[in-house]
This record gives C-alpha cells, sequence and structure tokens, in this order.
C-alpha cells in the first residue's frame, strides 16, 4: 500500500493525509516529552494506550452531544479525524492545585480548588506556550469572543463529565488540556474538541492514594510510567487482556 502523505510532526503525534478529503490520520508515538523539549524519552506502548484511551473518552464526550474530531480507530496506533483548523489556544482546566499554578501563585500541590478554573496558553513552542487572557486572545485575533464562549461552555461540559466518569472508576481528574478547532460545514463554522486527551495531557490521582497515574511520573523521574498509563486504560476496562475480543466495560470502584 502506498504510503500516506506525512503533514506535520509534533511532539507526540504525527498527522498523515486521510483517505478522503476533510479527513486527517492522526498516528500515536511512544515518544515523550517534557518542559517544551526540554526532557526526552520513550514510554513503550504509550502510543498504543493513548489511541485506545482517546478513542474511548472522545466516543464516551460524543454520547452526551460533545462534537469532537474522532471518527473512528483504524489500528493499534492510528486513529481517523476530520480535518479541522487548530485554534492556537490550550485550554487547561484545573480542579485540584498541581504543576505550574502551584509554582506561580504558591498553592499547594493537592488542594481542592473552590470551583474550577479555565485558563489559556498560546500554542508557541518559541515563546514557551505563555499564559495568555481573553483580552489577549480576541485583541490578537487568536480566536474571536463567541469563539471563545463555545470553548469555554464546551471544556466546563467536558469538565464535569470527565470528572464523573474517572470518579467511577477511583481517579481524580486534577487537571487537564483541550485543544479545539473550526470546522466548516456547509459555510457554517462550529467549534468542536481536537487533538487527544490521555494521561499525556491530563493529571490523574488514585482517588484513594493520591498516587500519580499520568505523565508527571515521566516528567517527575517518578518510575513506573508504563504501568500509569496501563493502569488508566485498565480502570476505564479498555485495556485487552487477551486480545480485542475481551475489552470489559468501566469497573466502578467503591
Ligand atoms: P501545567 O500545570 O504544567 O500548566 O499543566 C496543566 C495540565 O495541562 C496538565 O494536565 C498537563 C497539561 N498540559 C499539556 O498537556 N500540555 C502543555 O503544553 C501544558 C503546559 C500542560
Amino acid at each position: 500500500m502506498a504510503r500516506r502523505r506525512q503533514l506535520y510532526e509534533g511532539k507526540a503525534k504525527i498527522l498523515f493525509e486521510g483517505p478522503e478529503p476533510g479527513t486527517l490520520v492522526q498516528y500515536f508515538k511512544d515518544d515523550a516529552t517534557a518542559g517544551n523539549g526540554a526532557k526526552k524519552g520513550i514510554i513503550t506502548g504509550k502510543g498504543v494506550l493513548n489511541n485506545r484511551i482517546s478513542e474511548y473518552l472522545m466516543q464516551r464526550l460524543a454520547e452526551i452531544g460533545i462534537p469532537t474530531h474522532f471518527v473512528r480507530r483504524l489500528n493499534m496506533r492510528e486513529q481517523l479525524i476530520r480535518e479541522v483548523e487548530i485554534i492556537p489556544i490550550e485550554v487547561v482546566i484545573r480542579n485540584v492545585a498541581a504543576g505550574s499554578i502551584s509554582t506561580r501563585l504558591g498553592i499547594e500541590e493537592g488542594t481542592r480548588l473552590p470551583r474550577s478554573i479555565i485558563e489559556y496558553y498560546l500554542k508557541n513552542d518559541a515563546l514557551n506556550d505563555p499564559i495568555v487572557s481573553e483580552e489577549h486572545i480576541t485583541c490578537f485575533g487568536w480566536a474571536g469572543t463567541a469563539d471563545l464562549d463555545d470553548m469555554v461552555a464546551l471544556s466546563l461540559r467536558i469538565n464535569d463529565f470527565l470528572c464523573g466518569l474517572f470518579l467511577g472508576v477511583g481517579i481524580t481528574l486534577v487537571d487537564f488540556k483541550l485543544e479545539f478547532g473550526r470546522l466548516w460545514e456547509n459555510d457554517e463554522m462550529r467549534i468542536i474538541l481536537a487533538d487527544e486527551i490521555s494521561p499525556d495531557n491530563c493529571r490523574l490521582w488514585d482517588t484513594r492514594t493520591n498516587e500519580k497515574l499520568d505523565k508527571d511520573r515521566f516528567r517527575r523521574d517518578l518510575g513506573k510510567v508504563e504501568e500509569a498509563y496501563q493502569e488508566v486504560a485498565k480502570r476505564l476496562g479498555i485495556l485487552p487482556e487477551a486480545g480485542v475480543r475481551d475489552l470489559k466495560g468501566p469497573e466502578a470502584v467503591q
């Protein structure tokens, strides 16, 4: 079979031309980076697990009416997605203080926030993805006010839904990052969820022990990185024990 044309290679994924116009193939790599590429490594099997975890979460979100770019999983490392114009803003939603909000504002890691907080970061590696305000985003035209309203409304719904989904399997959704894109259909533009949702861009803590089950194990050299990604998939009931026919649904945790 002819090799697909590569359109873009990022730190954790590659985008190829899709089989029909308006589609792309998203390939998940095992490569891991932290600190904007300052730390590099391989997390064996990460691409396979993130492909599967992101598929599962995007499907559950679609079921509650969240529009996403996900079409279907093609194989272990690839999924078919809809081509969108990516909005150059990373939306971070926080429920518990951790990572940069703790260092920036001196709030102890693990502090439950009185309400969920949304932050915006400009997608710009050369500038180290700086935090920006709504004013910056609309002033410089990265997104319009109506786009931002849609992104916030979708982010809050996604946060509520995923908090409950993860809590059901004994995981606290501490924080996570989303990306959105513009999709044109018959001259109408819609904002839809893009990128991926996986332990690469979520902080996931075991609800009982607060053990980290996400990329912080890599960022902070905590060890058992592969095991953490596997544990998330296992709790969601999507880690095949004996092949793809062995997939179970999520297991409720008391
Ligand atoms: P932070 O505490 O480093 O700002 O990260 C907040 C959340 O967003 C955390 O779950 C990791 C995720 N994130 C990304 O996925 N990509 C990024 O470039 C950044 C800065 C954060």
